[in-house]
């Protein structure tokens, strides 16, 4: 992967950050996207402080220009792009009687049209640039495979990106591009800051290691769906979750 170009984003924080991290350990040239610019500013520093490269930009995943221009900015900077990450999302907790058509499309713009628009995008640029070996990764969840009241919006737009992986692998298999993703169990990052102690005691027992995944061991994964050894691995999203859908 040395000397690759893949963008990550949410990658201020979390599985982003860490995602950001292990690939430009590999020698990848990371462009990193967030809305969080003062946690741009940190992985900027703490990757530069080791002499690893990263471009970072303030990209707000929900707005498709945004998205277009953060594709242009990494290709333009490196003359190549060969993979994207997409992966900024926010937590949910809105009972279904208090959602409404507004706030539905709100969510479901971060948390699901943003991974659309990074796949549109990219795969453009990659076959306008006949880029070999082009992938795609993108975050579900195991949300994706059920539901709960308060995660009606988060679960809708998390199952369609299974869909979403499915279909892309398809649609760019003629231009050499994967496409996979993962579906995490719970993983102990910003986004679950606002959730009640008692109920992540509850969370970590569903975990067969008894807590909460770490975001670099999501991120351990990801980096293998960019990786070569991957190479088999098509339209799949990979249950990361510590046996969590498998006993529950
Ligand atoms: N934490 C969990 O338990 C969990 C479980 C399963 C899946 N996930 C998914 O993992 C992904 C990463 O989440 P995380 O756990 O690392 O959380 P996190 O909050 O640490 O990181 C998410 C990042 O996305 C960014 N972001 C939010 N909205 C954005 C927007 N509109 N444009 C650009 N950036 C935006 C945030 O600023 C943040 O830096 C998300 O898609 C999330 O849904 C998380």
């Amino acid at each position: 992967m040395k000397g690759e170009v893949i963008i990550v984003t949410g990658a201020a924080s979390g599985v982003g950050f860490e995602t950001a991290r292990l690939l430009a350990e590999e020698g990848v040239k990371v462009v990193g996207a967030d809305i969080d610019e003062a946690g741009l500013e940190k992985l900027e520093t703490a990757l530069r402080e080791r002499d690893l490269e990263i471009l970072t930009k303030v990209t707000d995943v929900s707005k498709p220009e945004e998205v277009a221009s953060l594709v242009d900015f990494a290709a333009d900077s490196h003359d190549r792009l060969d993979g994207i990450f997409n992966n900024a999302g926010i937590r949910d907790g809105t009972h279904f009687d208090d959602v409404d058509p507004e706030s539905y499309h709100e969510h479901l713009a971060t948390n699901q049209h943003s991974v659309y628009y990074g796949m549109h995008y990219a795969a453009k640029k990659m076959q306008a640039l006949n880029t070999k070996n082009g992938r795609i990764v993108n975050t579900a969840s195991i949300r994706s495979y059920f539901g709960a009241k308060k995660s009606f919006r988060y679960s809708a737009a998390k199952a369609a990106i299974v869909s979403m992986t499915m279909s892309g692998a398809d649609a760019l298999a003629k231009d050499g591009i994967r496409v996979n993703a993962v579906a995490p169990a719970f993983i102990d990052t910003g986004l679950l800051e606002s959730v009640p102690r008692e109920r992540i005691e509850r969370l970590e027992k569903k975990h067969l290691k008894g807590r909460l995944l770490r975001a670099d061991e999501v991120a351990k994964v990801v980096r293998f769906l960019f990786s070569p050894d991957s190479a088999a691995v098509n339209g799949a999203t990979l249950l990361v979750d510590d046996g969590f859908l498998a006993v529950h």
